[in-house]
């Protein structure tokens, strides 16, 4: 069976022992979280509902309840501002923390290989998304057919990276987040 990020409905079920025990319901317990913990939860809220804000400003667009240059200077450094930080928020995963948590709990280690493996899919899509998005950018100021296809195009991208980040902030979530709990309970804090 298949583990890439456009491939599995979750993680695999040997990987959910912690998760079973501290379930997304217990998240939210007092004390459960350090502020650094909730602060990367944080992080992961701001990037699922920025790129559904872009995904979503295609139909907008079909809509046509907008002033082109106006959904331009709103659009670009939205677009600007995911590329580079969801970029920057994967680089500190792969050197700072994931390593930390590799070593916590060595029965997690493939969990970690599959998140890894989902950070270069999105990287690729990142760099679709940038070219996709600077055409749509390019077909607002020049309207009509062009900026038909270009929305068209833009938001094929927009969507599939929309759908493979949700996949992997959940089950990022579902595999980090009950560790972090499990070693605060204990004494022992990762974050
Ligand atoms: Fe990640
Ligand atoms: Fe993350």
């Amino acid at each position: 069976m298949s583990y890439e990020l456009f491939e599995r409905r979750g993680l695999p079920e040997d990987l959910q022992f912690l998760l079973q025990r501290y379930p997304r319901d217990d998240w939210r317990r007092p004390g459960a979280l350090s502020s650094m913990g909730r602060f990367w939860l944080k992080r992961h809220a701001f990037f699922r509902e920025l790129s559904g804000a872009l995904s979503g400003s295609i139909e907008k667009l079909r809509e046509e309840s907008f002033e082109p240059r106006a959904f331009a200077e709103w659009f670009a450094p939205r677009l600007n501002y995911l590329l580079s930080d969801l970029d920057g928020h994967h680089n500190i995963e792969d050197v700072h923390y994931f390593p930390i948590f590799m070593d916590a709990e060595p029965r997690l280690r493939r969990g970690f290989d599959i998140l890894d493996a989902d950070h270069h899919t999105i990287h690729d899509l990142l760099e679709t998304n940038a070219v996709a998005g600077n055409r749509f950018l390019q077909g607002l100021m020049s309207g009509g057919d062009a900026l038909r296809f270009a929305a068209e195009a833009y938001g094929t991208e927009a969507d599939r990276l929309v759908n493979g980040l949700m996949r992997h902030l959940e089950d990022e979530e579902d595999l980090i987040v009950p560790l972090l709990i499990d070693r605060a309970d204990s004494g022992d804090a990762l974050m």
